[in-house]
């Protein structure tokens, strides 16, 4: 059947769930899958590759501005090149999580990335592409508001402070436990802090439903994300 490209566009705060549950609506729809914040991770790992200060605000734009970033965009293989070298696993590390808010509160930067991902974004409505034409997942803080405000399903997930803290432990750890939660605390707080200088993402906009992941486990957060897009975008 023909069908239009869609534009799927899911915010939402660190531990969240939004990169899992967004990776798994693409999957089942047959859709790409950007990951908008693995950009900005990028963009860190260059900025420290080269050596800059990130304080030095418009070294780090034009670092930005010329840095070779491949993003892979399949939801199932994880693909993130720059100039050459892998930093899927790097970018997930202490070293740049600590860093990332210098990098992301940065307006410049800002614009450029966003341009990158709207640009990413569209390619996925040409047949040529990944999708095949059949569109895209975009997960991130702005996605609903500044990079695809006119997406076809808005949603921000969200989840309670516990929840969320949990889930971040279990990633970062391997366990739930109350030690690995703590140490995970002031880590995902303090970002959480320091993002949210930039960019709303803890209220929904105008248009944007919200899915309160809270009390869900996994696959019901994927159904209740699913019933969104379908409910306002009429994908199925
Ligand atoms: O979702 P994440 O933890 O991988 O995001 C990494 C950082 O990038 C985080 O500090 C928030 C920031 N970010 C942003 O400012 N805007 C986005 N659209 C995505 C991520």
């Amino acid at each position: 059947e023909e069908r239009h490209p869609v534009v799927i566009a899911v915010d939402g705060p660190s531990g969240s769930g939004k990169s899992s549950v967004s990776k798994a609506v693409a999957r089942r729809l047959g859709l790409a899958y950007l990951d908008t914040g693995a950009t900005y991770r990028a963009a860190t790992w260059w900025c420290l590759h080269l050596g800059l200060d990130l304080a030095d605000r418009d070294a780090v734009a034009e670092a930005v501005r010329t840095m070779p970033l491949e993003m892979g965009v399949d939801p199932s293989v994880e693909s993130v090149l720059i100039d050459g070298h892998d930093v899927r696993e790097d970018i997930r590390t202490t070293r740049i999580s600590e860093k990332v808010s210098a990098v992301a509160t940065n307006l410049e930067v800002r614009a450029e990335l966003g341009r990158l991902q709207r640009a990413l974004i569209d390619a996925q409505k040409a047949v040529g592409s990944f999708s095949g034409g059949r569109g895209v997942v975009a997960e991130g803080r702005d996605i609903t508001t500044v990079v695809a405000p006119d997406a076809d399903a808005r949603v921000l997930l969200t989840a309670s402070e516990e929840a969320r803290l949990a889930r971040r432990a279990l990633e970062l750890h391997g366990d739930a436990g109350t030690e690995a939660v703590e140490a995970t605390k002031d880590q995902v707080l303090r970002r959480d802090r320091d993002d949210s200088t930039v960019v709303e993402f803890q209220v929904a906009a105008d248009g944007v439903v919200t899915v309160d992941s809270s009390d869900l486990d996994f696959e019901q957060t994927i159904q209740a994300v699913l019933d969104v897009v379908a409910q306002v975008a009429g994908v199925r």
